[in-house]
């Protein structure tokens, strides 16, 4: 799909660097090579991952995996071999001599000789490991109620509400797993359809859509979620600009003139914030007459998000902390008043609205508990409240629409163009 490729490689920022392939020539895995019987000195050459970096005075320690052992595979090098490319996330290709470790935590390790990075990492970011969450889920993780339910055609024998034992649908957002998996890996994100039962025909609305999502632990404030996301927005950009600046360009020539210009201006800027409060200040003040009248603790419609993103100079801005009653129960409570407000971060765009939602997630078990009370959601969502009961940690994230990107990126109005098969109200063709 047009651009996603690019949505990937940017979470993981890495930047693929083709290397020239060498015939090869006694190429074991990981596995194989830790297995290997006779290690005095044979040829090899074994592909995989950095899992970990050690650098000494005058040696270089590199594990390496591929994934077909728990194991990793340690590569010492000479300090010459130190780059910044050897970082935690590489691929590379090392060839050398299976060896005989001196160490006792494995029984053999290669001597490198040659070492290739075959696509780099960036260091200062990297380590976005992709987890595939579920199509089909039990829970409503934005608590709209805007679900599909999943159900067995009457064809299959077991009783329709008996084959999962409770009540399924398609999934909204692949959050709450994320944060599951965040729990064991730090930094984590997806990418896949999502699924929303909105009745709404609107130039920004599908039934069925794909959106990329990323959970990082450890994150204690909104700037530092802000800089992820931004960062996210800009790398992918220049990605799609660079390997697909032909498709890009027709766009813009025959879809959206002035487009290029509009987009350059976006990059070259400074996202900019604005809290909900101060945002809805703007809109009161606005000479424009708006369907929807602003008001605190009202919902920010199309109509005055594309205002405040004019008002703004058509740069991105980031609207912070909205009234509590607005958002989801997961996000953490502001503890403010008297305007209670959580700590949420939405990124409004020139032409499109709202490209992402985010926040930082309530990870105090006590708040977590009461809201879940307060919304009945408890039981449903006992196995979401242990999770700050072991080892709980500040964490955030944020979920971006990946056809109200392209829209955005692509300056086109409807996002019914850019995708093949548009699924919303009233239509579901093929
Ligand atoms: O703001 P939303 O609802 O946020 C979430 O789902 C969070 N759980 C994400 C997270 O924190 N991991 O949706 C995120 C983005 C929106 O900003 C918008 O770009 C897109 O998903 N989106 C839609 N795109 C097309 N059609 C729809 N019906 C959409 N609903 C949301
Ligand atoms: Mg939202």
């Amino acid at each position: 799909m047009f651009g996603a490729r690019c949505v990937l490689r940017a979470l993981r920022s890495c930047s693929s660097a083709p290397c020239p392939r060498h015939k090869p020539s006694a190429k074991l895995s990981v596995r194989d090579a830790l297995g290997a019987q006779n290690a005095s000195g044979q040829r090899v050459k074994v592909q995989g991952w950095i899992r970990s970096v050690r650098s000494q005075k005058e040696v270089l320690f590199l594990h390496v995996n591929d994934g077909s052992s728990l194991e990793s595979l340690q590569v010492v090098a000479d300090s010459s071999f130190d780059s910044r490319e050897l970082a935690f996330g590489s691929s590379v290709e090392v060839q050398g001599q299976l060896v005989k470790s001196l160490s006792k935590r494995q029984n053999v390790e290669l001597k490198a000789e040659k070492i290739e990075v075959v696509g780099n990492c960036d260091a200062k970011d990297s380590g976005f490991v992709h987890i595939h969450t579920p199509v089909i889920t039990s829970n409503d993780c934005e608590g709209a109620g805007e679900l599909f339910q999943v159900k067995p055609s009457s064809k299959i024998k077991v009783p329709e509400e008996n084959f999962f034992n409770v009540p399924v649908f398609l999934t909204v957002s692949g959050q709450l797993h994320l944060e599951v998996m965040s729990g064991a890996f730090t930094q984590v994100f997806t990418f896949g359809p999502t699924f929303r039962a909105e009745n709404s025909q609107s130039r920004r609305h599908l039934a069925e859509f794909y959106m990329v999502e990323a959970e990082i632990s450890f994150l204690e404030s909104l700037q530092d979620l802000m800089q992820v996301m931004e960062g996210l927005f800009k790398t992918t950009t220049m990605t799609v600009l660079s390997n697909c600046p032909e498709d890009v360009e027709l766009c813009h020539k025959f879809i959206a003139p002035g487009q290029k210009d509009r987009l350059e201006h976006m990059l070259k800027n400074n996202f900019l914030i604005i809290s909900y409060t101060e945002a809805v200040e703007i809109l009161k003040q606005a000479s424009q007459n708006f369907t929807f009248t602003p008001e605190w603790g009202a919902d920010l419609h199309t109509e005055h998000e594309k205002y405040l993103v004019k008002h703004c100079g058509d740069i991105p801005v980031f609207v912070i902390n909205y009234p509590l009653a607005l958002k989801p129960f997961y996000m953490r409570d502001n503890e403010d008043s008297p305007q209670h407000t959580v700590a949420a971060v939405d990124l409004l765009v020139p032409g499109v609205g709202e490209l992402f939602g985010g926040s930082l997630r309530e990870e105090r078990y006590h708040f977590l508990e009461q809201r879940l009370a307060r919304s009945g959601l408890t039981e449903a969502y006992q196995w979401y409240l242990d999770l700050r009961q072991f080892g709980s940690v500040p964490h955030g994230g944020f979920g971006m629409g990946f056809e109200r990107y392209l829209q955005c990126i692509l300056g086109i109005d409807n996002i019914k163009d850019v995708i093949p098969f548009p699924r919303f109200t009233h239509s579901c063709l093929l």
